[in-house]
């Protein structure tokens, strides 16, 4: 099948404002939207920039704004994302755009650091390592997911209106240590959490759950934060 690609497209190096590039492309309505990506890089403007590294959906480097709707382009699928034989693509929204649809992931990255997303324990280690009980696992299992993608967070309103919040994705890593029991910081993770640009930031709009590629209950898990914070339990 044809399929008509509009890109945003902006070199800051020549562009005063981003433009629309249009493509058509030939694709098989089961390759992903990253291969016909690619076939407009290799065969049609060398000029196009995005990034993507695994191709499988496992190092969360090729997000983007797909139909208005944030997603993995290689795990997408050509005849779910084609609406009237056309796609069109954005850089993920709420970040600086350093070319095309590459974006600044610094300031993503600066939130995900500030809530210590590494095991806290300060008693001496064993001979062994620190066991815990399948059902102390299963507790943060589906906060494990997250491959840092940001499509959760550059889809929240919130983190539009206030670059500031700390944002889902870093509240989800949060998560993944706050409740583990072997974890012996989840008293400093609250304080960064319960600031004011920390869970109480988000407004339970969900678009972070409707596009998490590992479907992770993004919502549910801001939930237990802030659950936490205001019981002063972890349970
Ligand atoms: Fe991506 Fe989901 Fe992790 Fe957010 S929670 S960064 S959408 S994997
Ligand atoms: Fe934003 Fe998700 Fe909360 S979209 S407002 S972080 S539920
Ligand atoms: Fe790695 Fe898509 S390229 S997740």
């Amino acid at each position: 099948m044809k399929v008509h690609f509009k890109i945003k497209r902006f070199n800051p190096e020549k562009d005063k404002k981003p433009y629309w590039g249009e493509y058509d492309v030939e694709a098989d309505e089961s390759d992903r939207v990253l291969d016909a990506l690619q076939t407009v890089k290799w065969d049609i403007d060398g000029t196009l920039n995005f990034r993507r590294s695994c191709a499988h959906g496992i190092c969360g480097s090729d997000a983007m704004r797909i139909n208005g709707r944030n997603a993995l382009a290689c795990k997408l699928l050509i005849r779910d994302a084609v609406q009237g034989g056309k796609i069109t693509i954005e850089p993920i929204l709420g970040l600086p755009v350093i070319k095309d649809l590459i974006v600044d992931m610094e300031p993503f990255f600066a939130h995900y650091r500030t809530v210590m997303p590494f095991l806290i324990n300060n008693t001496t280690p064993g001979e062994r390592e620190r066991l815990q009980s399948p059902e102390d696992r299963e507790r943060y299992d589906d906060s494990t997911k997250c491959i840092l993608c940001a499509c959760c967070t550059t889809s929240c309103p919130s983190f539009w209106a206030r670059g500031d919040y700390v944002g889902p994705a870093a509240i989800v890593q949060a998560h993944r240590f706050i409740f583990d029991s072997r974890d012996q910081g989840a008293a400093e993770r609250l304080k960064v959490l319960g600031e004011p640009d920390g869970v109480w930031r988000c407004r339970t709009v969900f678009n972070c759950t409707d596009v998490c590629p590992r479907d992770i209950q993004v919502t549910r898990v801001i939930g237990e934060v802030k659950a936490a914070l205001i019981t002063g339990k972890i349970d």
